[in-house]
């Protein structure tokens, strides 16, 4: 007996939203194939990710929920990766997901949003340090999410696109911890009522299916300045993305792929072109990807 769950990446803060927005994206995605067997623990992976299931989003989220729900017996989980690892591309995240949701299956639970986005929430520890659900929330329900002490889910306009740029450096396997460090624990009031504007208006676009307002929103004034020297090239990739019609953008997650928001009619190519120049001008090369939003985590036949 075994299940298949698939889930896509995702993109999370999303300019204003640290912490709490995600949006599911359909550029790569993971697959988590849970098998019975007689007992134990056995560990699958292509070796990007750990095999040992203490420090694996997969195995973390798994060995929760079998403790969770007293469900014993030996399981092998075979992890496959597409979304590439340490990307701010919600790679930890959607591993999480997908095992979370072939649990589920599996044992036949039958859990509810909610309990899903909050056990794939502990497979983030491994990598983030803390459990945080705006990844997760985004890989489980698809669309755009809001994690607070709910989860709210928002379909996308049918009309947006994202252009992910993800440039070639090297992240050391912390790099989550690492960028989560940078971003200043207390804010200067003038500052969260910037950020709080800025997230209003884009959960406001994603509510009226507004892709030029949810991009126009793309703005923080918290997190993404103690973070851009972890982008080099940021401004440029944002200023040329957005000179070549896409409405705003933002480091996607704690980077350092950065994620701009255009609408369908748009010229996507020309928007990539841009973003991979800009990263091109601090001496960096990137590969780049178009895509439309993503849905739920499912199972896969
Ligand atoms: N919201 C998280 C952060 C996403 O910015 O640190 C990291 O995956």
């Amino acid at each position: 007996m075994h299940v298949t769950a698939r889930a896509w990446s995702s993109s999370a803060n999303l300019g204003p939203g640290f912490d709490a927005f995600g949006l599911a994206v359909r550029a790569f995605h993971d697959e988590v194939t849970l098998r019975r067997i007689p007992r134990g623990t056995r560990m699958i992976t292509d070796g990007s990710v750990p095999s040992d299931p203490a420090r694996n989003t997969a195995g973390l989220v798994v060995a929760r929920m079998a403790r969770m729900f007293k469900k014993k017996g030996g399981l092998e989980i075979t992890v496959k990766k597409g979304v590439p690892p340490g990307m701010g591309l919600g790679s930890s995240g959607a591993s999480a997901a997908a095992a979370a949701v072939a649990f589920d299956r599996l044992h036949g639970l039958g859990l509810g949003p909610d309990e899903l986005v909050r056990c794939a929430g502990a497979g983030e520890t491994a990598s983030a340090g803390t459990a945080h659900y705006d990844n997760v929330a985004a890989s489980v329900l698809g669309g755009f999410v809001i994690a607070g002490e709910g989860v709210v889910r928002i379909r996308p306009p049918a009309g947006l696109r994202l252009c992910i740029a993800i440039p070639d450096v090297r992240v050391p396997r912390s790099k989550t911890r690492a960028s989560r460090a940078l971003v200043p624990k207390r804010v200067p009031l003038a500052d969260h009522v910037s950020n709080m504007a800025a997230a209003a208006s884009m959960a406001a676009g994603f509510a009226t299916r507004d892709p030029a307002l949810i991009g126009r929103s793309a703005t923080d004034v918290i997190a993404e300045p103690a973070r851009a020297r972890t982008v080099p090239g940021l401004a440029a990739v944002r200023r040329g993305a957005v000179r070549a019609g896409a409405h705003g953008a933002a480091i996607s997650g704690a980077g350092p792929s950065v994620i701009a928001f255009a609408d369908v009619s748009a010229d996507l190519g020309r928007i990539t072109a841009a973003m991979s120049r800009g990263f091109k001008s601090a001496g960096i090369g990137c590969r780049t990807v178009a895509c439309a939003p993503a849905p739920a985590a499912r199972i896969l036949p």
